[in-house]
């Protein structure tokens, strides 16, 4: 393994794997392959933007003849695929890019990959693929039954994984990540958009009752739970990268209002998402059996990251506008008229 190409490496988790991997292994080149989608941002990637091991390049991961070339002239033997539209949401409302990336992208990355005769390919999933889980906690063997059109996407792309190692003899391992949160967080999910719309004193749409439960994980022991897996996971195996922190949406909300000096007055009942799973938890064991453990508890972790929103206002600001704001009346604007 020397050159390696991280797709979606400009996003949330794929820009915190980026700068952890740039500094932890010097000897290794990190290519970033990303189209700078919406969610694709190149201030996520500044704090590495001179180190001599860091190249980006903009692509999207469903155009084969841009992978092949990248592949080409960095002479590519390893690919770590976090490149996805991966906000639930915008699945419903738009699920055309989904199938495009999350599908469609995955399948030529894997295709040409298999044709270049790569050393690795690690995929990046999601505890979503195995969708409600109602009591107990998802291993790896477990069934899929995604509910969302994303995690149907990210269950498809996964699937076509599987199916490039058995019949090809790709060596291809996958991780499932929870629900993740930290710092250069897309301010659509719920930890960053409910910090950012506190912070202006905005309404916190909380869907259906809020007691869906969500498994947190701190972006940087999901960065490095990639990095473990990369390194040694059994070719074909899948491993869950899980927080073990179950909390529900309201708990998760009231203690960001909380550590922000906000009162209950912002949050509103709106109208539930469609196809809402009530609960997410994995078993992790697979994962811990590698050597990985999570750094520090989910309570302090929260802390730091509103902290992190309260000061890199620099960061979220110029995103909430344009797109942002097309987004946010799409979803939100008859669900808050709903709730008052
Ligand atoms: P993100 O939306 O923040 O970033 C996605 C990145 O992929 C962006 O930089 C975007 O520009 C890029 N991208 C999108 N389509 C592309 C294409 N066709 N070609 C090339 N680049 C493209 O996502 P994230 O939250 O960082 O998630 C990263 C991965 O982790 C995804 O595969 C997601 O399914 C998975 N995951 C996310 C979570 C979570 O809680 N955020 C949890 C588990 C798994
Ligand atoms: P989200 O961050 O979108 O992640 P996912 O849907 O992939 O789990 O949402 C986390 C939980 O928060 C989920 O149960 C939906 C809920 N939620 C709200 O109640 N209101 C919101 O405005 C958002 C974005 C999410």
């Amino acid at each position: 393994m020397k050159n390696i190409m991280v797709t979606g490496g400009a996003g949330f988790i794929g820009s915190a794997f980026v700068r952890y991997m740039v500094k932890q292994y010097p000897q290794y080149n990190v290519i970033v392959y990303d189209k700078l989608t919406y969610a694709g941002n190149l201030d996520n990637l500044l704090p590495v933007h001179d180190e001599p091991n860091y190249r980006f390049e903009r692509g999207d991961i469903a155009d084969r003849e841009t992978v092949k070339r990248v592949f080409d002239s960095h002479q590519i033997d390893t690919v770590v695929n976090f490149a996805a539209e991966s906000h639930v949401d915008r699945s419903i409302l738009s699920p055309d890019a989904f199938i495009h990336t999350d599908v469609v992208g995955v399948y030529i990355l894997l295709d040409e990959s298999k044709q270049h005769g790569l050393e690795r390919f690690l995929h990046v999933s999601t505890d979503e693929v195995y969708g409600d889980v109602d009591e107990g906690f998802s291993v790896e063997a477990d069934p899929f039954a995604p509910n969302s059109p994303y995690a149907a996407s990210k269950a498809g792309g996964e699937l076509m994984v599987r199916a490039y190692h058995v019949t090809h003899g790709l060596n291809a391992v996958i991780t499932r990540g929870s629900n993740t949160f930290g710092p250069y967080h897309y301010p659509e999910k719920l930890i960053p958009f409910f910090v950012t719309e506190a912070l202006d004193n905005r309404p916190l749409p909380v869907y259906g009752d809020g007691m869906q439960v969500r498994d947190w994980l701190y972006v940087d022991d999901h960065a490095r739970g990639v990095d473990v897996v990369l390194h040694k996971g059994v070719a074909g195996e899948a491993y869950n990268v899980a927080g073990e922190n179950l909390r529900h949406n309201m708990d998760i909300t009231k203690q960001i209002l909380s550590l922000l000096g906000k009162g209950d007055s912002l949050i509103k009942y709106v109208p539930d998402r469609p196809g809402h799973d009530r609960r997410y938890a994995m078993n992790c064991d697979k994962l811990r059996a590698l050597g990985w453990e999570r750094e520090k508890p989910f309570e302090a972790r929260l802390e730091e990251t509103v902290k992190w929103y309260v000061d890199n206002e620099w960061w979220w600001r110029k995103i909430k506008t344009g797109e942002y704001l097309d987004y946010y009346k799409r979803q939100y604007a008859a669900r808050l008229a709903a709730a008052e």
